[in-house]
């Protein structure tokens, strides 16, 4: 995790460093620090927030035109100040920015240690910086090329930059496993963990490639490999809106994102889907679809929110495409020795396209012969780059460390995958198809519909602000969106929830329910829908709190319900698009009520850089 910044150019590089790590604030927020050439080179650094570095610096010189910035999220070290980056080596004549671990860093402290070296912090990266320095004194070489040799040394992942009193003009970056992207000005140049920081000075990107190392100086940018080939920048021209990285008007980032939803899921869709002439097209599908008709089965990997997007995915492959679908948590696959063959095909869904553990899996799974295919919302994200082939959600920049807009882009995604696939393979008969099109189509419209759910959820969420504990029921389809529901709430509210399988509860988490226990029941109209009639009363029965997510319409659930919120009637494949809205919100007000950081939720970062 962690976010990194570097300017050199005529600006002040402070102001823009500050700025670009607010941006990145979303990628960790336990410390905040910055390395300027104000005079000399000199590192100021604080706990907390990037606000609070700010505010240290007020009574600080900060000019000048050359500086490197960090907002951290702690892997080696408690978050404090000294733990903070920029790390400057045992002769403070350079310093780091590193986001990443190296894993072989306490036999090189070790050896460092013996060679005279002093380290003030616990962290990895400070022994980066001073093997770094070490290199560079043996060898007597200069600062890029002890870099470079230092980059065979480390093991792990990292996103390096690096800034030296000798060469003030100089900035040095390098990566393996952890993003870094060049923006490119006028006279100016800009580095980062993602666009975010860069954009609103210039659209001109070069994404570095893993075990590259990038020279900035005197306004030239040289990238060479590790092995010291020179590779020509490749330049790329990004689209990306300030607007859309900015709070709009909205209170938090996450609302803004659970309202932009009617315009990401059709953004998802945009292109893909003809409805007059049953015309589904995805051009990463195409590319394999022999593959995916002949496959004897489809792995999903993913984590956390992406987790349960693939989730959905299994009822909608197995019932649309009838390939058998197994989804794994990218964690647990990577290190199970798993069987792949050559006919499986493996999906890895990622916000992101960066958590570590979906990348590693992905990487396992290509080592056996998979074919690999992406689902992933950051263009040019490393899973994105790592796939054979992939379909974009074009979500937009999901801020929110709460995923939200991401989910659902990626469950429509999925349906016009399964919906390709199901066509191909001739178990997605017309009719059927015909219909599930234009129900698509539908879904932006009844997803602003559910978004007018709000004001009703604000009360609910007056209500339930306190409670402890929350339970989350649902069958079929909806199974997922309870295991969704359960993790936002757990995640922006720090209140306890479990999401189950409505029929499941009776197996355990059924002893938990009594006066106190808020149930959230998601009961639409659909197949297991009598079924979870029953699991309503079982849970009245023991005088469970139940808030009830049905089809507008419905009269049985209402006449058991404590509260019930009506979302549009759609087909059953497409209901967790709807059904999952609500849920979001109340999520989101329970969180604001009780006076959390929505956007920054504790312990937590948007991309999962580390395993
Ligand atoms: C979602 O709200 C979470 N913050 C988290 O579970 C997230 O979905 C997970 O870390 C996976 O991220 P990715 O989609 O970027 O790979
Ligand atoms: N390992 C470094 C630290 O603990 C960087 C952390 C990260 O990138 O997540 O400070």
């Amino acid at each position: 995790m962690c976010g990194i910044v570097a300017y050199v150019g005529h600006r002040e590089a402070c102001p823009v460093i500050i700025k670009g790590l607010k941006r990145l604030e979303y990628r960790g927020y336990d410390s905040a620090g910055i390395a300027l050439m104000n005079g000399s080179l000199n590192v100021y650094k604080k706990k907390g927030k990037v606000a609070d570095l700010e505010a240290a610096l007020a009574d600080v010189d900060t000019h000048g035109n050359i500086g490197i910035g960090h907002t951290r999220w702690a892997t080696h070290g408690e978050p404090n100040d000294v733990n903070a980056h920029p790390h400057y080596s045992t002769s403070r004549n350079i310093a780091i920015i590193h986001n990443g671990i190296i894993e072989n860093y306490a036999s090189l402290k070790q050896l460092l240690i013996q060679k005279g070296h002093t380290f003030q912090s616990e962290t990895d990266s400070e022994v980066f910086i001073n093997l770094i320095e070490d290199i560079r004194v043996n060898n007597n070489c200069s600062l890029p090329e002890a870099v470079r040799l230092a980059m065979h040394e480390v093991v792990g992942a990292y996103a390096i930059v690096v800034l030296s009193k000798d060469t003030p003009n100089q900035l040095i970056a390098a990566r393996k496993g952890s993003p870094l992207v060049v923006g490119i000005g006028k006279g100016e140049f800009f580095l980062a963990s993602d666009a975010t920081p860069i954009i609103e000075y210039t659209n001109e990107v070069v994404y570095l490639n893993d075990y590259e190392l990038a020279v900035i100086h005197d306004g030239q940018l040289d990238i060479r490999t590790k092995e010291d080939v020179k590779k020509t920048p490749y330049v790329q021209t990004l689209e990306m809106a300030l607007e859309s990285i900015e709070k709009g008007g909205y209170e938090h980032f996450m609302l803004k994102e659970i309202f932009e939803q009617p315009k990401s899921i059709l953004d998802s869709m945009r292109g893909r889907m003809i409805a007059e002439n049953d015309h589904l097209m995805m051009a990463g599908v195409r590319e394999f679809e022999n593959k995916f008709q002949n496959a004897d089965r489809i792995i999903i990997v993913a984590c956390g929110t992406s987790w349960h997007a693939g989730l959905v995915a299994e009822y909608l492959f197995e019932d649309l495409a009838r390939i058998p679908v197994e989804v794994e948590y990218a964690s647990e696959f990577r290190y199970r020795n798993p069987i792949i063959t050559e006919k499986d095909i493996v999906i890895a869904i990622s916000q992101s396209g960066e958590t570590a553990d979906t990348l590693a899996a992905l990487e396992l799974a290509k080592s056996k012969g998979a074919t690999i295919f992406g689902v992933c919302n950051v263009v040019g994200s490393s899973i994105a780059r790592a796939t054979d082939a992939g379909a974009y959600t074009h979500a937009g920049p999901e801020i929110g460390v709460a995923s939200t807009k991401a989910f659902t882009a990626q469950v429509t995604v999925l349906t016009l995958i399964a919906m390709i696939i199901g066509k191909k393979r001739g178990t997605l008969e017309t009719t059927k198809l015909r219909q599930l099109i234009a129900e698509m189509e539908s879904i932006p419209s009844k997803v602003e519909k559910a978004l007018q759910l709000n004001e009703q959820i604000i009360g609910i969420s007056e209500v339930y602000k306190d409670a402890t504990n929350f339970l989350y029921l649902g069958r079929g389809y909806n199974f997922p969106v309870a295991l969704e529901g359960a993790l936002k709430l757990k995640e922006i509210s720090y209140i306890h929830a479990e999401g189950y399988p409505a029929a499941e509860m009776k197996h355990g988490p059924i002893a938990l329910i009594d006066e106190q226990m808020p149930v959230v029941v998601i009961a639409t109209k659909d197949s297991s829908y009598e079924k979870i009639v029953s699991n309503v009363q079982e849970v009245r029965a023991r005088k469970g709190k139940v808030i009830a997510v049905v089809t507008e319409g419905d009269t049985t659930i209402p006449a058991m319900a404590d509260h019930v919120i009506e979302i549009p009637e759609t087909s059953e494949h497409l209901v967790p698009l709807l059904s999952v809205i609500p849920l979001q919100l109340l999520s989101y007000h329970i969180a604001v009520m009780r006076g959390c950081n929505v956007d920054q939720p504790r312990n937590l970062a948007k991309s999962v850089t580390v395993e």
